[in-house]
């Protein structure tokens, strides 16, 4: 059986032990639902302030929810619409750091205050995203946002990539 352990050091330390993690969790299995669910809870509990962490996958014309830790989510989420739909129709990772001051956020949380969606292709074919959710205004930087691009490299990995 899979046991996270603590993280330590530095954060770019910390994130190569998550993404190691990660390795070792989704080692040997290529589901996408199970290692979407398995990864979001990874990182719910290692990662301090966050509301959320989940993915939404693409089904040809719009993201829907997936696996996901925190509160019940909104289900649909068009291309033109919030961070999702903007991370998954440029193929760029959102990192913003007011949920307030981005045009079309979409609050499915009342308690969000800063978000990072890293989009997911496959093949050159979009996924979906991976989606984290914080409380804490500017809870994301620079670090946190390659340390979890990692991560969701792991996840593409695992479904054979
Ligand atoms: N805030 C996101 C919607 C998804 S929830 O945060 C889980 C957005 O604007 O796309």
């Amino acid at each position: 059986m899979f046991t996270s352990q603590s993280l330590s050091g530095d954060k770019p330390q910390q994130y190569a032990q998550l993404a190691a993690q990660a390795r070792a969790l989704l080692a040997g299995e290529r589901d996408r639902i199970a290692n979407a669910a398995n990864l979001s809870a990874l990182v719910y509990h290692a990662l301090p302030d966050l509301n959320w962490v989940g993915f939404y996958f693409f089904d040809g014309t719009e993201l829907v929810v997936g696996p996901f830790q925190g509160q019940p989510a909104c289900v649909r989420i068009p291309l033109d619409r919030g961070v999702c739909g903007a991370a998954a129709s440029s193929g760029l990772t959102q990192r913003v750091e007011d949920v307030e001051a981005f045009p079309g956020h979409i609050a499915c949380d009342a308690a969000s205050r800063s978000e990072l969606v890293v989009p997911l292709f496959h093949d050159g074919a979009l996924v979906g995203v991976f989606d984290l959710d914080s409380p804490v205004p500017g809870r994301f930087d620079v670090v946190d946002q390659q340390g979890l691009e990692e991560i969701a490299g792991v996840y593409l990995e695992s479904l054979g990539a």
